[in-house]
């Protein structure tokens, strides 16, 4: 069913009409060109898709247009202020935490929720909280590595 869904997008109030049960990933990557957030399983299990609604990471290929409704969505484009990337997005370049960088959207927004509840994060805590989001190719030491050192650079701060 179509409808009027007013929402705030990385900081800005946007209004679509679309059909409430679409899945926000959707919008975000077809209706709006956010094409940051990627599309993995479909299925809840990747975290590719992950983005943040009302500052908790969710898996937006499981959440519809009517969940975000009057809510806060931020996306991995959201990150980047005045151009200048996210502390976060710097510690994954400087530290190689990538290699396809399929998975790395989806790891940083996951990230950005953690560091949010927990500033500094002891390695097996970055591996608790990150281990629902899968990377093929097999960069999880670096990932974890560019995660407390983001979280060392923000010295609490987001
Ligand atoms: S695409 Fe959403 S969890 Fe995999
Ligand atoms: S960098 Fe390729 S899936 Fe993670």
């Amino acid at each position: 069913m179509e409808d009027t869904v007013r929402f705030k997008l990385n900081g800005k109030p946007t209004k679509l009409t679309v059909d409430v049960d679409r899945k926000l990933l959707w919008v975000l990557r077809t209706d709006l060109e956010l094409t940051g957030t990627k599309y993995g399983c479909g299925e809840s299990h990747c975290g590719a898709c992950t983005v943040l609604v009302n500052n908790e990471a969710v898996r937006s290929c499981h959440v519809t247009m009517k969940d975000v409704a009057g809510k806060d969505v931020l996306t991995i484009e959201g990150l980047t202020k005045s151009g200048k990337l996210h502390p976060l997005q710097k510690a994954f370049v400087e530290h190689n935490a990538l290699q396809c960088g399929y998975c790395t959207p989806g790891m940083i927004m996951n990230a950005f929720a953690l560091l949010r509840r927990n500033p500094r994060p002891s390695s097996s805590e970055v591996v608790k909280e990150m281990d629902d989001n899968l990377c093929r190719c097999g960069a999880h030491n670096r990932i974890i590595r560019a995660i407390q050192a983001a979280g060392k650079e923000m010295k609490g701060g987001i």
